[in-house]
């Protein structure tokens, strides 16, 4: 089968691995790439949000497969625009795509099916806004713009001050344009992080093994959030009894509430949830997609043939499928450009990558690129995700940490601390 992949980050180099890697891909297109997917299979210079340039591309290539990594094509209606063409993608249409690309949306779903999330309202007007939070007068509160916004719509306000701050950003200094015209006012959950992906046909649910994230940029969980600076898999917070719950009280009820609906939704499901100390789960936010990095630690773990998955999910026939994981732990750690997620340098050389005889690491390019000498670059904020696996968490932290010793590049930066809230939760066990 020739395949297009869309997207150009680290979850992307991962995936374009898991693609090239089955026995039923014959030809791999990643559009537009990276230098790791361009070992893969062959770049093409299309933007990721260049549907009609997509489309036409698919057609005169003949692509029987086509995978979207990031959230923006899903919501603009690569799907659709797919289909009406007969041509053969997997991933939510742009109905469905709301459950990312609308918080309010989603937010309404949520209650309508009875799934646990935060108690919340939507605004749109700062006044009545305002008036809201003052009346809740429970802090922190979180303030979250309703559209994307690549992962910084979202403010946790701990006083009335940062609320007003940041509701002024949204409708008054409009600071994320269209997205911040409505904004979810919700109640702070309690409680430790965690996602769950899971595979959908729209009947089928078929949870992947779960992972947790760290979005801020500084040790210790400080300072403003990132897309994500690394992740280790699986938690341990999220135990069978957890997994279960998230089956009965989240997947199952969004997939039979979308059925209901008439809402198609076939792809990838990321549930970010919050666990109470009870081991009850909560919505946080619902993505369209794989996360990034997380996809770069728990794709690498998967057995199964991924064209075969994507395949019994056009063909809706999920439930034929029985995923393979390989029973380890795996750690992955972001190396970013000094000054992201603000302002950030790129063009820097980057020496090491290939540096290390350890079977145990691995490298997934993310903003980076390559001269026309062939040597590496940065070009983004997370530059690199470097992973380490084994039958431990604490060997797999080693692993990722020795090999990002052996990376340079002027104003490297990362997290020291990957992975070391799931340790304590795995001492706390014992
Ligand atoms: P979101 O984009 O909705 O996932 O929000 C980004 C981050 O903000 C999440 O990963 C959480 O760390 C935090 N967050 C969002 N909503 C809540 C909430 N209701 N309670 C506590 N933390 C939250
Ligand atoms: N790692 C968070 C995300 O992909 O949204």
């Amino acid at each position: 089968m020739k395949v297009l992949l869309i997207g150009s980050g680290g979850r992307e180099h991962a995936i374009a691995h898991a693609l090239a890697t089955s026995e039923k891909c014959s030809m791999l297109f990643i559009a537009p790439g990276n230098p790791g997917t361009f070992q893969c299979g062959e770049n093409v210079p299309i933007k990721a949000d260049d549907i009609d340039g997509l489309l036409a591309f698919a057609k005169e290539n003949t692509i029987d497969m086509t995978f979207v990594g990031p959230e923006q094509p899903l919501a603009l209606g690569i799907v659709d625009a797919f289909d009406l063409h007969g041509l053969r993608i997997v991933g939510p249409n742009k109905a469905a795509a709301q459950l990312e690309s609308s918080k309010a949306w989603a937010k309404a779903k949520y209650q309508a099916y009875g799934i646990p999330t935060a108690h919340y309202q939507t605004f749109t007007a700062y006044d009545a806004a305002l008036y809201y939070v003052k009346e809740r007068a429970s802090y922190p509160i979180v303030i979250k713009a309703d559209g994307l916004a690549a992962g910084k719509g979202v403010t946790i306000a701990h006083s009335l001050d940062d609320a007003k701050q940041a509701l002024h950003d949204c409708f008054v200094d409009q600071v994320f344009n269209d997205a911040g015209n409505c904004v979810v006012i919700e109640d702070f959950l309690q409680g430790e992080e965690a996602s769950i992906f899971a595979f959908t046909d729209g009947k089928t649910v078929v949870p992947m093994v779960s992972a947790q994230d760290h979005k801020a940029i500084f040790d210790g969980d400080k300072g403003p959030n990132t897309g994500g600076m690394g992740a280790y898999s699986p938690a341990p917070v999220v135990t069978d009894a957890v997994v279960n719950k998230v089956m009965s009280r989240v997947f199952t009820p969004l997939i039979e509430g979308f059925q209901r609906d008439g809402i198609t939704y076939k792809g990838v499901l990321y549930a970010g949830l919050m666990i109470t100390d009870a081991g009850d789960p909560y919505v946080v936010e619902f993505n369209i997609r794989f996360g990034d990095p997380e996809t770069q630690i728990v794709l690498p773990k998967l057995d199964t043939d991924f064209l075969d998955i994507l395949i019994a999910i056009d063909e809706e026939r999920l439930d034929q499928i029985e995923l393979q994981w390989k029973p380890l732990f795996s750690v992955c750690v972001v190396m970013a450009a000094k000054g992201y997620p603000g302002h950030y340098e790129s063009g820097h050389p980057i020496t090491g990558i290939h540096d290390s005889s350890d079977a145990n690491s691995y490298v997934f390019h993310a903003g980076s690129r390559q001269t026309p000498k062939g040597e590496f670059e940065t070009s983004g904020g997370r530059v690199l995700t470097v992973c380490g696996e084994g039958e431990t968490l604490k060997a797999a932290i080693d692993s990722a940490y020795e090999r990002c010793k052996r990376i340079h590049f002027d104003g490297a930066y990362y997290r020291t601390d990957i992975g070391q809230k799931g340790l304590a939760r795995l001492k706390q066990a014992v």
